[in-house]
């Protein structure tokens, strides 16, 4: 089923429960070779998101702000993006370009993100797509300048949204996740992907 909420295209349950453990062993490999890491914000607050990237640059933030780099604070490079994913986006976005960053988010229990836009990359024609993995998380859609009403959705286990076109640049945010709501990751909690052209 596909609802659209002020320009974001949200396919609920896009992902079947085979896709989603497959995406997850996907994931685990990923994180295998680029380990999870707490970004600190550049104000100095750590972010309570865990995180890693996969693809030719991966996301970042620190003191010096928010932005790609080309490594991992390990020093190697990112692993390559899943070709599940890849598949994903081709098939969501139908697009030939592959992203170039598919930043894996991962929500423990009290973990949310605030209110933002995407705005790291060089060009903003290009989507961004979601994938979301376990426990359900509370997605707030808001406007394209801070404030303003906003709608939210539960984002449930293999719900992915497409942000594009004139909702590209639409702030949005997570403000909790439903902990234990889903049995797919053992030990619980949310993981995103979000998948991004870059440059
Ligand atoms: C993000 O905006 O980067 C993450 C969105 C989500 O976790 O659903
Ligand atoms: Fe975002």
């Amino acid at each position: 089923m596909r609802v659209r909420i002020r320009g974001f295209d949200i396919f609920k349950g896009h992902l079947d429960p085979v896709a989603q453990v497959a995406l997850v062993a996907d994931v685990r490999a990923v994180a295998a070779a680029a380990p999870m890491f707490s970004p600190q914000t550049p104000y100095g607050k750590p972010m309570s998101v865990r995180m890693t990237s996969a693809g030719s640059v991966g996301w970042y933030a620190d003191r010096g702000g928010y932005r790609y780099a080309p490594m991992h604070p390990s020093g190697s490079a990112w692993p390559a993006i899943p070709a599940s994913v890849l598949e994903l986006w081709a098939q969501l976005t139908g697009l030939e370009r592959h992203p170039d960053c598919c930043l894996i988010n991962y929500y423990g229990e009290d973990a949310r993100m605030g209110m933002h836009q995407d705005k790291d990359e060089a060009d903003f024609s290009w989507p961004v797509l979601s994938v979301s993995l376990g426990d359900a998380g509370l997605f707030r859609i808001g406007n394209s300048t801070r404030g303003g009403k906003t709608e939210s959705i539960w984002l449930e286990s293999g719900d992915v949204v497409v942000m594009g076109g004139d909702a590209r640049l639409t702030y949005h945010g997570v403000d909790r996740i439903r902990f234990g709501s889903s049995s797919l990751l053992p030990k619980g909690g949310r993981i995103n992907l979000t998948c991004r052209v870059v440059s």
